[in-house]
This record gives C-alpha cells, structure tokens and sequence, in this order.
C-alpha cells in the first residue's frame, strides 16, 4: 500500500460459501492458465497465516485462502467450542495481504449428511508419535479435510506453516500416497513469532495477560536448547528442556522429542546427517494446574 512510486488498484476479494459456484470461478481462471496457490486455514488470522498468503502471492497469479474451524480434527470438545472465530477481521487481512478468493464452507458444505467422517486410510509411524499421541484422530482429521479442499480447489501449490511440522510431513504423505493423481506442490513456510519469541497462533488470543507473558518461556528455552548441542547428549538435553519449562508454575510439557524431520524417528546423536527438529508440547494452566487450559505447540531446527 505505501510503494511511493506506484498507483495501488485496490482489488476485490470474491468470498464463496458454496463448493459448485467457487469451483465454476475456478475452472474459469484455469482456462484463463492462471497458477492458483492454496492457504488452508482455520481463521483466527495471525501474522503466521498472512505470511503464507504472501508466499502465495508471490509464486502464483491467483490466491485463495479457505477458513473453517474442521470439527473432525478436533480430539477435545472444549477446544472446539472455544476456538477463536473471527470472520470479518480475517477477510479485511487476507485482502490487504492480496488474497483474491476466500472460500468459508459451513460445516454441511464439507461433510454433507452421511458422508464419511474418517478419512480412509493411515499414515502409520508419522501418525502415532507426538500430536498423534496425544491427540487421537487429530490427524486422521487433517487429512480428511484437507483432501477434500485440494479436491475442491486443485491447487498448483499449497502452503503450510513449519509451525506445524507434524502435520506437514503428514500432508505431504497424503498428498503423495492417497492423491497420486493431483499434481500438488507442498510449500513449507517458516514459524512467525512474536517479539518475544513465541510462536503466533490462533489458541493466543485466549490466553490470560498472566499466562501470556508466561508461555515466553516456551521458546526462549528451544533458543537455549540450540546452543547446548555442544555441552549435553540429546537425552541430557531433552530432560534439560522439559525441566526448564516445567519450572514455570503455569506450563507443563506434554512431549518433547527431538526427530528427524522427514519420518519423524527419534534422533539418538548430534552426529547424526539428518536435519533434526525438536518438537514441544505445552499445558499452559491458570498457575496451579487448574482452570481453563490452552495447549500450544512450538519446534526448532537444531
Ligand atoms: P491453522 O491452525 O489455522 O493454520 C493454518 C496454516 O497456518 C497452517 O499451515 C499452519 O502451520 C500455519 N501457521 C499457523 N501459525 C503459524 C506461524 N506462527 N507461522 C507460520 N505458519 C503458521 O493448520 C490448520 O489451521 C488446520 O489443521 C488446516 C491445515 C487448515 C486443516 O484444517
């Protein structure tokens, strides 16, 4: 908006509600040989959203985002009911981000009535460690419904945030495995953080002001953690971090594991060639393991 030299043309976005009318103006641009790059989302919009709407824009003639808050990958009741919708506020970002197609699906508009809920099929190992442990189903979510919007939109690329990094290297499974037909190219794109460190999400807005300035702890230790490779193993680490944060009265660790980032294997030595992600899981509480509890999820390249 601010380029000195340059006449801005304030485009407008197109919102979709419907699957046939989106995928008619879809089918259009392709005639017309527009690349189309795809940002699934669950709305909520952060910095960390917009920059892969940016990346989008960069790499591709046409963008589209979709928001919807996808019940089938939610393992906890609470969370989906408390999860953050806020619908006009994402529209105005992703337009001022240069989005050109938002698609806002109702939840029937996906799973029409009687249509499966389970996605079918698995992702063995890479489903079963860390947020698959923990959260049951969560994947098999995931990838129900993403499969089913690449099938709606059939992007040429589609962009994910490294923040989520189990997911990604189950989306990219998926896409690899059970959609052999789609030529999809998966974009990882890097965590955003905050100015402290933490890493932007959806779930921080429902933080407290005191649980906020408490969960900087979480990153700030994986930033230690980068410099420590020298000084501990990789188990005296993992026990390192798990007990820094875990000294703060409001966090609790869930997992955290170091692993390699395509198969997600548990990494024994520093030595070793592959590129090794260390990957938390925290509670955070009202200060006594009590009250209403947010999960958050952070990782980082060692
Ligand atoms: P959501 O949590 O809304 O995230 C949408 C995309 O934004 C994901 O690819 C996520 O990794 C990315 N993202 C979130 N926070 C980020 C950050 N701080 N930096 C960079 N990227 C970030 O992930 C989902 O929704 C859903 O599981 C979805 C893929 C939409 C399927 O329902």
């Amino acid at each position: 908006m601010h380029h000195k030299n340059r006449i801005y043309i304030a485009k407008t976005m197109e919102v979709f509600e419907k699957i046939e009318p989106l995928k008619a103006r879809l089918r259009e641009l392709r005639n017309m040989r527009k690349s189309i790059g795809f940002v699934p989302t669950m709305g909520a919009l952060h910095r960390g959203h917009i920059s892969l709407i940016e990346q989008s824009v960069i790499q591709n003639e046409i963008t589209i985002a979709s928001i919807f808050v996808n019940p089938t990958q939610f393992n906890n009741p609470d969370d989906l009911k408390h999860y953050p919708r806020t619908m006009e506020a994402d529209c105005a970002m992703l337009q001022e981000a240069g989005c050109n197609i938002v698609f806002t699906p109702k939840e029937l508009d996906i799973y029409p009535q009687g249509s499966a809920k389970k996605f079918d099929g698995d992702f063995g190992y890479l489903e079963q460690v860390m947020e698959g442990k923990f959260r049951p189903g969560h994947f098999n979510g995931v990838a129900l419904v993403v499969k089913r919007l690449f099938e709606i939109v059939t992007p040429n690329r589609a962009y994910f945030g490294e923040k989520d990094f189990q997911q990604l290297a189950i989306i990219k499974k998926m896409v690899k495995v059970y959609m052999t037909d789609a030529n999809i190219e998966i974009i990882p794109c890097p965590i955003i953080r905050e100015s402290d460190g933490l890493a932007m999400s959806s779930r921080n807005m429902l933080l407290t002001n005191d649980q906020r300035k408490n969960v900087a702890l979480i990153s700030q230790t994986l930033f230690a953690a980068k410099k420590l490779t020298t000084q501990y193993s990789v188990s005296e680490l993992k026990k390192w971090v798990i007990e820094q944060i875990d000294s703060n009265p409001f966090l609790k660790v869930e997992y955290f594991d170091i692993v390699d980032n395509l198969e997600l294997q548990p990494i024994e030595l520093w030595t070793d060639n592959k590129i090794k992600v260390g990957c938390v899981a925290v509670v955070v509480s009202s200060g006594d393991g009590g009250g209403k509890t947010i999960r958050l999820i952070d990782n980082i390249v060692f």
